[in-house]
């Protein structure tokens, strides 16, 4: 009986270890292969050794009895439990490999992702244009599905990483890692275009309640991120999933100086630096990108309470904010989907009183100046917190409107504060910040299916085109 279960265990080891993705993949910075090999191996001979080997047993203080074998599934021995539990967590770890170590997914993106570079335009925007997005990606968690039960999560994605190679930096929400590996298998995937950095929303699963779903907030970027630093919500609605996921806000430091200025500028740019000791200090760009409390619908009982929350979110952003940038005067962006309707409804495009009120929280100053400031003098002579001064691009770029982001609302967002770095956020002429629906074209349905939605998610994209006009010079 234990000769045939190991016999089979190592039969689906030998067949699992014969599996392509098998090949590609990595646990835990193992190859797939060693690692199958290893948790094949060890428990069979653990067992195997105890079982026909007398010496062993003496060693390990266990002496034979005439009547039994110490395995014999008709005689119970601790042993026997021990390795029955050691089988089962093979067992485990083969479901777990099976279901979440490199797929096909992670070759089927990689796949794509490469038939998206040779379609890549040649001459890029130049070194002075920086193209940044802001996308709710709407890929929850696997087996949350709209109401046909099939979202075409993979498709989707799949769909999407063919179009996002001309920005340089994106910030995704919804784009969850729970349960699964798609992320993992976009993140690898994009860095074929070009998005060498990436960071994302961490769960914790040491919070009460325990945020056991990411953030499904991600970074990507061109550019190199030279630190990332984050913050769970303490303000949320217990009462919805929302507790359980991480929403919160996620920061990026991004340098733009190594592949944003040419060799010529970048020595312009530290002569310049020795003379004007502000521009040294105002040198990289603040990403922040956040996911805030749903439940935004209009005439939803509890729509006030949520937007209460939602208020008490932004507040704590700010100050997430103001403490990351205290050392640093560059340009920062905040992005995100934050369920906040800066439309007064879906026929009325201006300011929302939700809008006019979020901006004015943003802009107030920060709780706990006195700590800001005194962290401030540690890196400049002048200690004074200036709140930040928010420009709306998307706003700015359509005469003060709001156009529709996701179904009637106007919920996602790119503000800016160029604060005294070089660069500007264009709201006119080409390069304006527009709305991206990636839409899906005909063609694609046929290749995928018909049932594909007709936009890659719920949400459109939100691009913002910024002008480095130091480098421009
Ligand atoms: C749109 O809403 C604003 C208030 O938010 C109001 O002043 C304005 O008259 C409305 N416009 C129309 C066309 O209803």
């Amino acid at each position: 009986m234990l000769e045939w279960l190991i016999f089979l265990y190592l039969l689906s080891m030998f067949w699992l270890f014969l599996m392509p993705q098998t090949k590609e993949g990595a646990v835990l910075g193992v190859g797939t292969r060693k690692f199958i090999v290893w948790i094949a191996l060890f428990p069979s001979s653990l067992v195997f050794s105890l079982e026909y080997n007398p010496k062993i047993c003496r060693w390990l203080g266990y002496v034979k009895t005439s009547s039994s074998r110490y395995f014999s599934c008709y005689s119970f021995s601790t042993f026997y439990l021990l390795c029955c539990i050691l089988l089962f967590l093979s067992f485990c770890m083969f479901i777990w490999l099976r279901v979440l170590f490199p797929t096909s997914r992670h070759i089927k993106y990689l796949k794509l992702a490469e038939e998206a570079t040779n379609s890549l335009p040649s001459v890029s925007s130049g070194p002075h244009i920086i193209r940044l997005m802001s996308y709710n990606a709407f890929c929850r968690p696997p087996g949350i599905a709209g109401d046909n039960g099939e979202d075409f999560k993979d498709e989707r994605l799949s769909l999407l990483l063919k179009r996002i190679g001309y920005l340089d930096i994106v910030c995704f929400q919804e784009l969850f890692d729970a349960f699964c590996n798609r992320r993992e298998a976009f993140i690898e995937a994009s860095k074929l275009l070009g998005f060498q950095y990436e960071c994302f929303l961490p769960r914790n699963c040491f919070r009460i309640p325990p945020r056991i779903i990411d953030g499904g907030v991600t970074i990507l970027s061109k550019f190199p991120i030279l630190y990332t630093n984050y913050i769970h919500y303490r303000h949320c609605v217990y009462s919805t999933v929302d507790s359980f996921v991480g929403k919160g806000c996620l920061y990026a430091r991004i340098s733009l100086t190594p592949t944003c200025y040419t060799q010529k500028s970048s020595e312009d740019y530290n002569k310049n630096s020795k003379k004007e000791m502000r521009i040294e200090r105002a040198q990289y760009l603040h990403v922040f990108s956040s996911h805030m409390q749903a439940g935004d619908r209009i005439g939803y009982p509890h729509e006030s309470y949520h937007a209460r929350i939602r208020i008490g979110q932004l507040e704590e952003m700010r100050d997430f904010i103001h403490w990351n940038i205290v050392d640093d005067d560059g340009p920062v962006v905040i992005t995100g989907d934050w369920n906040i309707n800066a439309r007064t409804s879906m026929e009325n495009d201006s300011d929302s009183f939700w809008y006019q009120d979020l901006l004015e929280r943003l802009q107030d100053s920060p709780s706990s100046l006195y700590l800001l400031q005194q962290k401030r003098a540690q890196y400049f002579q002048d200690n004074t917190i200036r709140n930040l001064c928010l420009k709306d691009l998307l706003s700015l770029s359509h005469h003060g409107r709001h156009p529709i982001t996701d179904g009637t609302k106007c919920i996602d967002y790119v503000l800016f504060d160029p604060r005294k770095g070089n660069l500007h956020g264009a709201t006119e002429g080409t390069l304006k910040t527009f709305i991206e629906p990636f839409r899906v074209t005909q063609e694609e349905k046929k290749m995928y299916s018909l049932q594909l939605p007709n936009t890659l998610s719920d949400h459109y994209g939100v691009v913002a085109t910024f002008v480095n006009d130091y480098a421009a010079k």
